[in-house]
């Protein structure tokens, strides 16, 4: 039988998770755990790069891997684990430090972005970040690295920084290719149609642990568009709060624009948005009971993490080995 490829990502346990993490990358890898390899992790080295309160920072790690584990991802089909637990992450970001060149960091736009929101904090970390998250793809030798639209030109990057050392070196890292899905890879606030969906603007935001009450009352808040048709048609440029809206709909119900939008023929955003809330709610009710019911078996947990930081680490130390070699580092 053929080896199945290898899929890998992370997502960072800065926040609690929110739909937009789910329909940018968790539902993708979930649909396809069977056909590829997996390695899912938390990516708590990258959170350190904005100061966390400890405790808080701990449950919501431990919190996304039972997330994790309730949106569908079978820790025996699927590799999870924290990037902290495999030492490798950080000693192969240190060396893809030294590949990767200040003029590529400064144009990365999340870097732009994150800087003016943590002005009092611009650490190096924030800044060589991408070498780090380059790392975490390349040990793994992944083949494809689902994410959302904002990470692209963090993958772009590693690909790069991939082709720069293969060609020093001859081959070593396998060129990864970003997977975005096609619906759900930019999901925007309910509150702030204009900017993407996070953690930073709550009012905006559905966590995937939220009530139902505390789903419909954002969704019932969600800006809708200042134009004076009431009626519902996909049209992101001048009605980007009703197609955010279709689009979280179509990404959780498969369904078209053209279906959504007759659905609602006749109806304004009174009707619209409830019935939204209500595929979210629906969705989502499961996942939240089922991570807490997981949360309480802490053992569990430990057992899951443990057993994916041993697997990732043999593969993640293969490339280090490799890497040391090439570069003349002397492999312990
Ligand atoms: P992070 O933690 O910001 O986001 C995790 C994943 O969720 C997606 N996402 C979204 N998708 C659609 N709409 C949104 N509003 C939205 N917000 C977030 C992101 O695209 C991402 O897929 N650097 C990464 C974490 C990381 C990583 C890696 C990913 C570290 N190492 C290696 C892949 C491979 C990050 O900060 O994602």
């Amino acid at each position: 039988m053929a080896e199945k490829k290898i899929m890998l990502s992370g997502i960072q346990p800065s926040g609690n998770l929110h739909l937009g993490n789910y329909l940018g990358a968790i539902k993708g890898w979930v649909e396809r755990t069977d056909e590829y390899d997996n390695f899912y992790f938390m990516a708590d080295l990258h959170t350190l790069t904005v100061r966390q309160d400890p405790e808080d920072f701990r449950r919501r790690a431990l919190e996304q891997l039972a997330l994790y584990i309730a949106c569908g991802l079978d820790p025996e089909k699927n590799t999870l684990f924290y990037q902290s637990h495999v030492p490798a992450h950080a000693q192969l970001g240190w060396v893809l430090d030294c590949y990767t060149m200040f003029g590529e960091l400064s144009r990365m736009t999340q870097f732009k972005d994150k800087s003016k929101k943590n002005a009092d904090n611009i650490n190096a970390g924030l800044f060589t970040y991408p070498a780090l998250m380059a790392a975490d793809i390349l040990l793994y030798q992944a083949h494809y690295v689902p994410v959302g639209e904002d990470q692209r030109q963090h993958v772009e990057l590693t690909r790069d920084i991939a082709n720069r050392f293969n060609g020093v070196y001859g081959q070593t890292f396998r060129v990864p290719e970003a997977y975005i899905p096609k619906e759900g890879a930019r999901i925007y606030g309910l509150s702030t149609p204009e900017d993407k969906m996070s953690k930073s603007i709550p009012d905006g935001c559905i966590f995937l642990m939220d009530e139902p009450d505390v789903i419909l009352k954002k969704f019932k808040k969600a800006v809708t568009d200042a134009d004076t048709e009431k009626w519902i048609r996909f049209d992101p440029q001048n009605k980007p709060g009703v197609s955010n809206m279709m689009n979280i709909l179509s990404a959780l119900t498969g369904k078209s624009f053209e279906q959504i939008e007759q659905e609602f023929e006749g109806m304004g955003y009174g009707k619209f948005k409830p019935a939204c809330a209500e595929v979210v709610i629906e969705t989502l009710r499961p996942i939240r009971e089922e991570a807490t019911r997981i949360m309480k078996d802490e053992e569990y947990l430990r057992s899951v993490y443990r057993k994916g930081a041993e697997r990732a680490s043999v593969i993640a130390e293969a490339t280090l080995k490799d890497v040391y070699d090439k570069v003349g580092l002397t492999y312990k």
